[in-house]
């Protein structure tokens, strides 16, 4: 996979950049990177806080060629290769919060969202990717449930290195997902480095319900089985849920 950089310096929002350049026709492996996102967005149409050279604020183009029913596992497949650099270069101890958020020390170091859009190229998906730096501007209602690279081993990252590291990860899980049995790695890849796999208590709120139970593994195509005090199974599609929380 290609990578082409676009920088700037202060942006609305790299994903929906990434957006207007896939309907524009841009291929696949533009990544666009921001210092500062004025209208950083999260999940749920939260907004993503994005100050100045405190983040990495990064979108990534796929034209991706696989099933239909695989593509949530884009998201997954993202937050196994991010995990893979926080641990190997700052030798932190990564966590996946399903579907797709990073907890160092249960706090969120790392957000993804990930979403889809009809061009005509064809279909693309835009993975953005927002990772802390440093904390020392969370607003405060952030400082108990987050943290940063920095606050975690003492030392502000180089951005340009961890973009390096990133990308390299990033296109090397994208290839084992292209290849025959890919899902099926990714799945597994993502089980190893996620203790929400199996066995987590949690609580998840959904639009019409709220589901209890221990977590028994994730569906095909990444979805959450929860098991709850009945025996019954419940699947939760990532898209559906509005908060997930362990039950401590
Ligand atoms: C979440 O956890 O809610 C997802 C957060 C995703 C934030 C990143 S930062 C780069 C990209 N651009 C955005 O506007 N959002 C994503």
């Amino acid at each position: 996979m290609n990578f082409t950089i676009l920088r700037f310096d202060s942006i609305e929002s790299t994903n929906s950049e990434a957006l207007r350049q896939a309907k524009l026709g841009a291929d696949e492996g533009l990544c666009i990177i921001a210092n500062e996102q004025t209208k950083g967005r999260g999940r749920h149409g939260r907004v993503w806080n994005s100050e100045k050279n405190a983040g990495l604020y990064f979108s990534i183009i796929l034209r991706p060629k696989i099933e239909i029913r695989f593509l949530p596992l884009l998201t997954l497949m993202s937050a196994v290769a991010v995990t893979d650099v926080l641990r190997q270069t700052f030798g932190l101890n990564p966590d996946i919060k399903w579907a797709n958020d990073i907890h160092v020390n249960e706090k969120k170091i790392c957000g993804i969202l990930a979403e889809a859009i009809e061009t005509k190229k064809g279909l693309a998906v835009i993975v953005g990717i927002g990772i802390n730096l440093k904390s020392s501007n969370f607003p405060p209602e952030f400082a108990e449930s987050a943290t940063s690279i920095g606050a975690e081993t003492n030392k502000i990252p180089n951005l340009e290195k961890l973009l390096e590291n990133l990308t390299a990860k990033f296109a090397n899980y994208y290839e084992i997902f292209k290849s025959e049995n890919g899902a099926e790695k990714i799945r597994q890849q993502w089980t190893r480095r996620s203790s929400y796999a199996f066995g987590k208590e949690v609580r998840a709120v959904l639009t019409n319900e709220t589901v209890y139970g221990k977590t028994c593994g994730i569906e095909e195509n990444g979805a959450l089985r929860i098991q709850t005090e009945n025996r019954e199974i419940k699947i939760i599609q990532a898209g559906e849920v509005e908060m997930l929380r362990k039950i401590p």
